[in-house]
Order: structure tokens, then sequence, then C-alpha cells
């Protein structure tokens, strides 16, 4: 079973990982969890690059750079978890870079698609759940957060790009309603937790 997370930055998505992980071991679940960009040396690595405020990185590159992060992750680490029978959760996958790349640095939707396929091997997620808060509410949130750092290079991408990063989730959920799961983020954690918990009991009898 393989999970994805999605959302602008700040919106809940980590809080929600956690929270499914826990109540998936108490089912006795073998649970994954893995971020993207990162989980791996290598992608690790390539995070730093991407995050880092010391240079400027064209959109084209920054897409190449996030697929070259997941498909090092997708052949080292989910694929080999899948193949083991583990739950894998993942905090972002190819769906950011729709949104992020495709629609918020506004790069050529097919090309972003060409990559994406490219990157994930066809290792794709069976659900997908987007934790959608509104760009004032996402940075409140962040502004809160108890390890609060200054923001990072994407993160200083400013309100016009995640409004466009958030429209192009709401896309995929409209081309993908079975996968793509939209869940008001405006809501107490708990009761976003239920919402998520409800759509994985079927899967977990099947
Ligand atoms: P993300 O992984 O999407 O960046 P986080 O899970 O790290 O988001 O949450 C960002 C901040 O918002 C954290 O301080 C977290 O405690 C808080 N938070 C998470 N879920 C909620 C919620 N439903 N309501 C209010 N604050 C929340
Ligand atoms: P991260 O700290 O994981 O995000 P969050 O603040 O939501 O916890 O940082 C990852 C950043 O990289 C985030 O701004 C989204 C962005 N990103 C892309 O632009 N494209 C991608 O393909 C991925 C995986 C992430």
């Amino acid at each position: 079973m393989f999970i994805s997370f999605e959302g602008i930055d700040g919106s809940g998505k980590s809080t929600q990982l956690g929270m499914l992980r826990a109540w998936l071991e108490e089912r006795g679940r073998t649970v994954l969890t893995v971020r993207e960009p990162g989980a791996t040396h290598l992608s690790e690595s390539i995070r730093e690059i991407l995050l880092s405020n010391k240079q400027t990185i064209t959109p084209t590159a920054e897409l190449l750079l996030f697929s070259a992060a997941r498909t090092h992750l997708v052949e080292t680490v989910i694929r080999p978890a899948l193949e083991r029978g583990d739950v894998v959760l993942c905090d972002r996958y190819v769906d950011s870079t729709t949104a992020y790349q495709g629609h918020g640095r506004q790069l050529d939707l097919e090309q972003v698609a060409l990559c994406n396929r490219l990157a994930t091997q066809g290792v794709l997620p069976s659900l997908t759940f987007f934790i959608d808060v509104p760009y004032d509410e996402a940075q409140l949130r962040m502004q809160f957060h108890p390890t609060g750092t200054e923001p990072d290079r994407m993160e200083r991408s400013g309100r016009d790009f995640f409004e466009r990063v958030r429209a192009g989730y709401l896309s995929i959920a409209a081309s993908e309603p079975q996968r793509f799961v939209v869940i008001p983020g405006v809501q107490d954690r708990t009761a976003i937790h239920e919402q998520i918990c409800a759509q994985i009991v079927p899967m977990l009898r099947g």
C-alpha cells in the first residue's frame, strides 16, 4: 500500500502522516515513512541544494533536481519496501512536481508529466491526501512551528506562486478524483485524521 500526502508548505501534511503511521502500526502494519525530497543520502543532499537560499536555480534545473532525488528514492527505498509488503507513507511525491514546477513555476505540463513518468518508473500511490489550506493559514501555521526557521528558497516564492500551486492541486483532484482526495485542512487535526482513516479502512479489509 502506497499513500502520499500533499499540500502547500505548512498545511499540516507531516502532522497527519505521523498520526496515520501510529494508527496503522497499532493495527499491526509495518510502515515506512519518507519525505520528499529526501530519505536517502543522495536525495537529502539534493534537498539541501534545492532549499538553500545561497543560489538561484532555473525552473527546469529545479524540475530535474527534484526528479533525480525522486528516482533514486524510488529505486533504492520505495520499490523495495512495497515489494516486502510494507505500507509506504510519503510526505510529498509526484503531485508536488506537477503542482510546484508545473503550475507554480509554469513549466510546460506535458514535459513535467514526461519527467514524472521517468522519475517514478510506474511506482505510483494508490491514494493521495491533499490537505487543502489557504496560503494565509499555512503562513500562520509555519510562523508558530516549534522549530520555526528562516523560510527556505521554495517558501520564499510568494503568494501568487502558492495560489497557483494550490490551484494546480485542485486541478489534479478534478482529473483524478478516485486517487486524489481533497481534505479541508482548516479543521481540528483529530477531525482530519478521522477522515483520512475512514478512507483507509476499506483498503485494510481488501
Ligand atoms: P507541513 O508538513 O505541511 O509543512 P506540519 O504538519 O509541519 O505541515 O504543520 C505545520 C504547523 O501547523 C505545525 O506547527 C503543526 O503543529 C500545525 N498544525 C498541523 N495541523 C494543524 C491543524 N489541523 N490545525 C492547526 N495547526 C495545525
Ligand atoms: P518540505 O520542508 O518538505 O515541505 P513542507 O514545508 O511542506 O514540509 O520542503 C520541500 C519543498 O520542496 C516544498 O516547498 C515543496 C517543494 N517541492 C517541489 O517544489 N517539487 C517537488 O517535486 C517536491 C517533492 C517538493
